[in-house]
């Protein structure tokens, strides 16, 4: 799978975690918090390290500065998350902010970014879709750590 498409995928994926918080009932909830700081932030990572850098090239003016702002302000509202997440109101009200932090970044991608590297080619990333899915899965679980170990008591 080209590796644009594996992103659109992965923004899919998030869109369906926070439709499933939705509806999932209260006790399900803590894990699903966990759930999407996984996807999220091996998404962030792809996108941080390898994607990104490509987009510096093609994509004019501080758009990508803008997206990286917004991963952290992501990054921040996930650390938060994972500390609240057995507290229903907090839990909910960083969930609310996420997402529309969230939607907002991935459409703006969609619209932006993503689009103007589709003509890339395969090797631009230096890496294939696989590999970057593979080292970013490993970054997953020391982001992970640093989540959790970051998060505000
Ligand atoms: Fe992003
Ligand atoms: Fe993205």
């Amino acid at each position: 799978m080209n590796l644009i498409d594996v992103l659109i995928q992965q923004h899919r994926d998030a869109e369906a975690l926070f439709e499933a918080w939705r509806r999932a009932p209260d006790e399900e909830k803590p894990e699903l918090c966990l759930r999407l700081a996984e996807a999220l932030t091996m998404h962030s990572t792809i996108e941080e390290r390898w994607v990104y850098p490509v987009a510096r090239t093609v994509v004019a003016g501080p758009r990508i500065d803008f997206a990286v702002e917004e991963h952290g302000e992501m990054t921040q509202l996930l650390s938060e998350l994972l500390s609240v997440r057995h507290d229903a109101r907090r839990r909910e009200a960083t969930l609310r902010q996420l997402e529309a932090v969230a939607a907002q970044h991935m459409a703006e991608e969609e619209r932006e970014i993503l689009p103007r590297l589709r003509q890339m080619d395969s090797g631009a990333f230096g890496l294939s879709s696989a590999e970057i899915v593979r080292s970013a899965s490993d970054a997953r679980r020391e982001a992970m750590r640093q989540l959790e170990a970051s998060a505000p008591p």
